[in-house]
């Protein structure tokens, strides 16, 4: 199994829930690695073009206001088989779909209101941490 960096957002609800330590700490007994953290509070502008290929989705407006409500968490994990286990440990984007014990399942609210992104492949997880981050950062040891 590779060593990869994925992109994990705590949005808006898991920030003002301060579940901020509980996510890291699955995280981490995962064992994963938080290579980099930064809180921001993401402007119109930065969440429009995160979400760039959700435009046409009739969520689009809703999804955009939600992660622009308050500052968000955004980190990059490392680990072996990193992002397809940190979409294991999230759960389905729709916490009533969710297994249980996984994040969503233990916080979220609803498909929108649903505390964590992560990255679905390895060309997102590069783009997305090359967003935030910038692209010097990729795959740095
Ligand atoms: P995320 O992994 O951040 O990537 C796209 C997001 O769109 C997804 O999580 C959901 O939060 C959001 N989303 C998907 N479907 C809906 C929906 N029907 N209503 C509102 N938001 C949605």
């Amino acid at each position: 199994m590779a060593i990869e960096q994925t992109l994990s957002i705590i949005k808006p609800d898991g920030v003002r829930n301060h579940h901020i330590g509980q996510i890291i700490s699955i995280f981490e007994h995962a064992g994963l690695t938080i290579k980099a953290a930064k809180l921001v509070h993401l402007t119109t502008k930065q969440a429009e073009g995160f979400y760039a290929e959700h435009s046409q989705r009739g969520f689009f407006r809703e999804l955009v206001d939600f992660m622009t409500s308050g500052p968000v968490l955004l980190i990059c994990l490392e680990g072996e088989n990193a992002i397809a286990h940190n979409r294991e440990l999230m759960g389905a984007t729709d916490p009533a779909q969710a297994d249980a014990g996984t994040i969503r399942k233990l916080y979220a609210e609803s498909k929108g209101v649903n505390t964590v992104h992560g990255s679905d492949s390895a060309g997102s997880a590069a783009r997305e941490l090359a967003y935030f981050f910038g692209s010097a950062f990729e795959f740095v040891g």
